[in-house]
């Protein structure tokens, strides 16, 4: 659960404005000072904050596609062709034919009959609910979904379940607790953002057989990462089938801004008349629809590039093992280092910004107690030499702990 979330849940005082000058979330970021940094420059990998160059190290370009010639020279010609934005929503004025191709592209890509595009993936994952949740039905979501799938259930009137992480026997104890005629939704990440734990799907699934459940699977992290050609975490499992909702972004291994839902065609064209998201929000732009699609080429004509994620995620991970670094037993690209304390986390965090690699700390309440972290992400941009200037910086961290 990314630290943001605790910006708009940390207690808080009677007034707006002292609310705002005291509570604890408030309190810690300025006192950390590790977010908002702005950069001054960037050429892949690397960014210039202040005029020091340092190594990225906590982004979400898995597979280091936001530099690719390719993508850009089709951002250009999105914004060429269309202008700089659809100035409309879908439903009115804003659908464009380059938002049905690329629908059209990724449901094939992904094995589903439809899909549906908005301008994030936040966007798309509240959506994933809210357009489906209603009074009497429960969502059982697992407790470290991302906010986005919340802040969905959040629009309904339905009960929400949260069942314990990456735990199918706990879900199996909530369902029972429930009527057989309730309808039922359950909510879970194929790859966890924060974790970097692959769901276990096929217990999941395997549970909710006995349940006539609807699955709503928000695959922002396994999307372009897991399965034939990054055909995302369902696929990796073969049970595309199986997931009536893949819901995702293209602000990760798209190398663009966006995001999109995708299942049958009834339930897709069900979305797009009861999704407020859709309804009364501007249509995703040009250029950023131009960039995921080529990404989404990229996918399936430059394998090379998901081969080098892994090649760099199993160095790294080897890295961090060696130093007897705590990984919270990430499986993808997404890699915590778990320190146990803010103290430990900000002083970690500090000396790899000292060393030059750029890193994002995620303390409790935002992470569950003991569990305060340094979260970082592999990409496959990372060059042989960043990945030794990176186990320079972890081994010099280590050492200060
Ligand atoms: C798991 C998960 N879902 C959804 C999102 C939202 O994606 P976007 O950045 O496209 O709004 C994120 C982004 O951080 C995420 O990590």
């Amino acid at each position: 659960m990314p630290f943001m979330i605790s910006l708009f849940t940390a207690k808080s005082g009677n007034s707006i404005a002292s609310r705002c000058r005291e509570d604890e979330a408030t309190r810690l970021r300025l006192r950390y000072k590790p977010y908002y940094h702005t950069f001054d420059r960037q050429i892949g990998t690397h960014v210039w904050l202040g005029g020091t160059e340092m190594i990225m190290l906590s982004s979400n370009d898995y597979l280091g596609l936001t530099h690719h010639p390719k993508v850009i020279e089709a951002a250009q010609r999105g914004l060429a062709e269309w202008g700089t934005s659809t100035t409309g929503a879908r439903l009115s004025n804003g659908s464009r034919s380059y938002h049905q191709q690329l629908e059209e592209k990724l449901a094939a890509f992904l094995g589903k009959e439809a899909c549906h595009i908005s301008v994030a993936g936040y966007i798309s994952c509240m959506s994933a609910i809210q357009a489906f949740a209603q009074k009497g039905d429960v969502v059982f979501g697992d407790k470290n979904l991302h906010s986005s799938i919340w802040a969905g259930i959040g629009l309904t009137q339905a009960k929400a379940e949260r069942f314990a992480h990456n735990n199918p026997a706990d879900l199996r104890e909530l369902l029972g607790y429930e009527s057989p005629e309730t309808p039922k939704i359950v909510a879970f990440e194929g790859v966890y953002s924060m974790e970097g734990h692959v769901a276990p799907i096929l217990e999941i699934l395997a549970v909710t057989a006995e349940h006539n459940c609807f699955h709503v699977m928000d695959d922002a992290h396994g999307f372009g990462v897991l399965g034939q050609h990054g055909r995302g975490t369902a696929n990796h499992f073969g049970v595309t089938d199986k997931i009536d909702l893949i819901a995702g972004s293209f602000s990760k291994a798209l190398a663009s801004t966006g995001g999109f839902v995708a299942g049958s065609r009834e339930v897709i064209e069900y979305l797009r008349s009861h999704s407020k998201q859709t309804i009364f929000s501007a249509a995703l732009a040009p250029a950023q629809a131009y960039a995921a699609s080529a990404a989404l080429d990229l996918l399936q004509s430059e394998p090379e590039h998901l081969r080098r994620l892994w090649e760099n995620t199993k160095r790294y991970k080897q890295i961090l093992h060696d130093l007897k670094l705590d990984t919270w037993g990430s499986e993808t690209p997404a890699v915590p280092i778990v320190l146990g304390t803010k103290e430990r986390a900000y002083r970690f965090w500090q000396h790899l910004m000292d060393r030059g690699v750029f890193t994002v700390m995620s303390i409790a309440p935002a992470v569950p107690p003991g569990k305060d972290l340094v979260r970082t992400a592999i990409s496959a941009c990372h060059t042989d030499e960043d990945l030794s200037k990176i186990g320079d910086a972890m081994a010099f961290a280590a050492r200060r702990l």
